[in-house]
């Protein structure tokens, strides 16, 4: 019989406690007009992870316990996603591959989710002949990293491929559970690399990326995070790389670093 789910609120001062943690941490900023969606994910957390009360998670977010946050990152996050997204943007980026004849294109793949997105680009380049790239795929959700790194998808969620595509690069596999499941191809892997970053962390790469791709991220921060991500994106941007967002995320009135040469892809002023 399934447990008495308690009935969670989360008063004012907590609303609060919990908006600033969020924020800070996380970088994503949930407005107060958005309180309901905020009381509803810490409530689903605290009755599914575990923990006795909202003030006990917060407590132990705050004391730094092992795994608490990992599990709020889990609940927070909004990990939409799917095969082809946007897909202008990965003809854009083959196509600037071989105008410019980029040797070893290096792209990072900023908020990867499950994975799609990063399958998608290998797909699209290998279906024109380019194999010589590599992928970091990177995420703040440990999670979707590992369902990335794993690479399975049920049919449901793989809509935009065609049979073709399907059988050439994904295999069948029993999940022991209803539906199909099909698994990319082992030698897919040696593509990418998946690592968990927080895109608020001043990280810097050892070597800049040709192509970024940070898509449908940036809605969830404020402006001033949104500036400070830039940045760190920027950063890590080749001269004439090219940086991806999400084709609502105008990036217009937010940084003066970036210029835009197609609609939502920047590259760097010089
Ligand atoms: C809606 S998905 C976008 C996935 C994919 N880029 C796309 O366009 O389909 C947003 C992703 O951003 C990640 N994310 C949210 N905040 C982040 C942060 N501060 N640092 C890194 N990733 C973050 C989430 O975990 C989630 O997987």
């Amino acid at each position: 019989m399934e447990a008495i789910k308690q009935e969670i609120r989360l008063d004012e001062n907590y609303t609060e406690l919990f908006r600033e943690l969020i924020h800070r941490q996380l970088g994503i900023y949930i407005s107060p007009d958005k309180n309901y969606l905020l009381e509803n994910k810490i409530s689903r957390l605290v009755n599914r992870g575990g923990y006795q009360s909202v003030q006990e998670l917060y407590k132990m977010l705050k004391d730094n316990k092992k795994g608490t946050m990992e599990d709020l990152v889990r609940y927070i996050t909004t990990t939409h996603t799917f095969f082809f997204r946007e897909n202008k943007h990965l003809a854009i980026l083959r196509k600037d591959i071989m105008i410019r004849n980029i040797a070893h294109p290096l792209i990072w793949v900023a908020a990867s989710s499950t994975g799609e997105e990063v399958y998608s680009i290998i797909i699209e380049l290998l279906e024109h002949g380019i194999s010589d790239f590599f992928i970091v795929a990177t995420d703040i959700n440990t999670e979707v990293l590992r369902h990335c790194k794993r690479g399975v998808y049920s049919r449901d969620r793989m809509k935009e491929l065609s049979e073709d595509i399907l059988r050439k690069y994904f295999d069948r596999v029993d999940e022991g559970r209803p539906g199909e499941y099909f698994r990319v191809k082992e030698y897919l892997r040696k593509y990418f690399i998946v690592k968990k970053i927080n895109l608020i962390d001043n990280l810097r790469f050892e070597a800049k990326f040709h192509y970024i791709f940070c898509r449908n991220v940036l809605i969830y921060f404020n402006l001033e995070t949104q500036r400070r991500v830039l940045d760190v994106l920027t950063a890590n941007l080749r001269d004439l790389g090219y940086l991806f967002v999400g084709h609502s995320e105008s990036l217009i009135h937010i940084t003066d670093k970036l210029e835009s040469v197609f609609s939502s892809v920047y590259n760097k002023k010089l």
